[in-house]
């Protein structure tokens, strides 16, 4: 569900005319409508609200300080893998008892940072991360609060490169030794094991792998209770998939219904991380028709914006679905869109039918609030692009476009060496 929506002829962002936005910020231009942000949080609250649970969004998903703001308001949590994200989240306001910090790769300067703000937990992927974690949070005279990233080996049916939970990942701690990594974390003089974590894939789209992955797990909460191992904190990530074409996720509601009998009876404290499925349709992605082209074998429509503002479907093959801002016209036409990158993989969709547009039009990529701006670049040397919330029949910019100075801001010519 979102509020973007075709009233009067053309495209609107709650009660906003896309085209007033385009007019006033230009193209490329990623638009979030706060009022589905804001739905999409209180659907995960309501389903989990008969467990006590935490919520950390999943900040890779979508960075936008504006964006964390808003749920540092809501009293939301984060999910991070980066001291950059960490950053970020504590700039918005959000609190460190509600930070959760994942990822294979923490370095030590990462470690300490959130060391020193007393993050909630480290989400542990490795006995070596484990020794690092200890020696650090001894050298700053602190005790670190963990959890241990279990790979339960689980097929979450999603596209390869976003499955976390199998046993050929570099994510987590195999489940087999996932008991005896307890025992060595629960050794440790500066390390306190307080949490149980796994996150098996993203864009998920039946609750059967998360029941399967969460059995898993909690047969290992069991395990740990007889070793002294109190465990406060069930994470079971984030994952949940949304509609990009025609996929029927379920609703958190359908998840919660299948997930809270599992904890009910558990002393531990839930933990979930959404990224996508708060973030995902609640942005858009907008640019203007450049050219058209046909040649004997395709119609190519090629417009502004490019891989580098928006890689999904290059890199996973994703579907967006895309709509004209001012749709009306009859004929339709088979066509890739694609950007102005000099690469055969920039493209944003592939044999579409869409209405025949001419250059100067605007196309709206949909459900590019997750993972679009977050994961862009500046390839090409094309500056980054512009992004803007909407608010009822208010906006406000909440990224700046950049401008060529901004890509040369960090590069030096070392006159010494030419
Ligand atoms: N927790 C952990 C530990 C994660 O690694 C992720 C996502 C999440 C939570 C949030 O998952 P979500 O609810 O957003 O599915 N760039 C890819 C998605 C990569 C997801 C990485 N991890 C895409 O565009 O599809």
């Amino acid at each position: 569900m979102h509020f973007f929506s075709h009233k009067k002829g053309e495209l609107y962002a709650e009660d906003v005319p896309v085209k007033e936005l385009i007019n006033k910020f230009g193209t490329p231009l990623y638009i979030y409508s706060y009022g589905t942000l804001i739905r999409h949080i209180r659907a995960y609250e309501e389903a989990f609200c008969e467990v006590p649970h935490i919520i950390c969004y999943a900040v890779k998903a979508n960075s936008n300080l504006a964006i964390l703001r808003i749920f540092a308001e809501l009293g939301i949590g984060a999910d991070i893998v980066s001291g950059g994200e960490l950053f970020k989240a504590l700039k918005a306001g959000i609190k460190p008892y509600k930070i959760v910090f994942a990822g294979v790769g923490k370095t030590d300067e990462e470690i300490e940072y959130a060391l020193k703000n007393n993050i909630l937990m480290f989400n542990v992927e490795s006995e070596a991360e484990l020794h690092k974690i200890n020696e650090k949070a001894k050298n700053l005279k602190k005790v670190a609060s963990v959890a241990l990233r279990v790979n339960p080996d689980i097929d979450p049916k999603t596209h390869k490169y976003i499955a976390t939970g199998l046993k050929s990942s570099k994510f987590g701690i195999p489940i087999e030794k996932a008991l005896d990594y307890y025992k060595l974390a629960k050794s440790m003089k500066n390390i306190k094991v307080i949490g149980i974590h796994k996150h098996i894939g993203s864009q998920i789209t039946e609750t059967s792998a998360y029941v399967e992955a969460l059995n898993k797990i909690l047969s290992l909460y069991d395990q740990l209770a007889n070793y002294d191992m109190e465990i406060e904190y069930i994470d079971i990530g984030g994952g949940l998939g949304i509609t990009y074409r025609d996929e029927e996720p379920p609703h958190p509601k359908e998840l919660a219904d299948v997930l809270i009998p599992l904890v009910k009876n558990k002393k531990g404290k839930l933990i979930i991380e959404p990224g996508r499925s708060i973030v995902g349709n609640a942005g858009i992605l907008v640019t203007k028709v450049l050219y058209t082209k046909e040649t004997e074998q395709k119609n190519f429509i090629i417009v502004d914006a490019g891989m580098n503002d928006l890689i999904r479907p290059t890199l996973y093959g994703s579907y967006h679905e895309i709509q004209p801002v001012t749709p009306g016209k009859k004929e339709k036409i088979v066509a890739d869109i694609v950007g102005p990158i000099c690469e055969s993989g920039d493209f944003l969709a592939k044999d579409r039918e869409i209405e025949k547009v001419s250059a100067g039009e605007y196309l709206a990529v949909m459900s590019a609030g997750a993972y679009g701006f977050s994961m862009s670049s500046n390839y090409n040397s094309r500056p980054r692009v512009a992004e803007v919330l909407v608010k009822g029949d208010q906006y406000a910019l909440i990224r700046k476009r950049e401008t060529y100075k901004d890509l040369i801001r960090n590069e030096i010519v070392p006159e010494e060496l030419l």
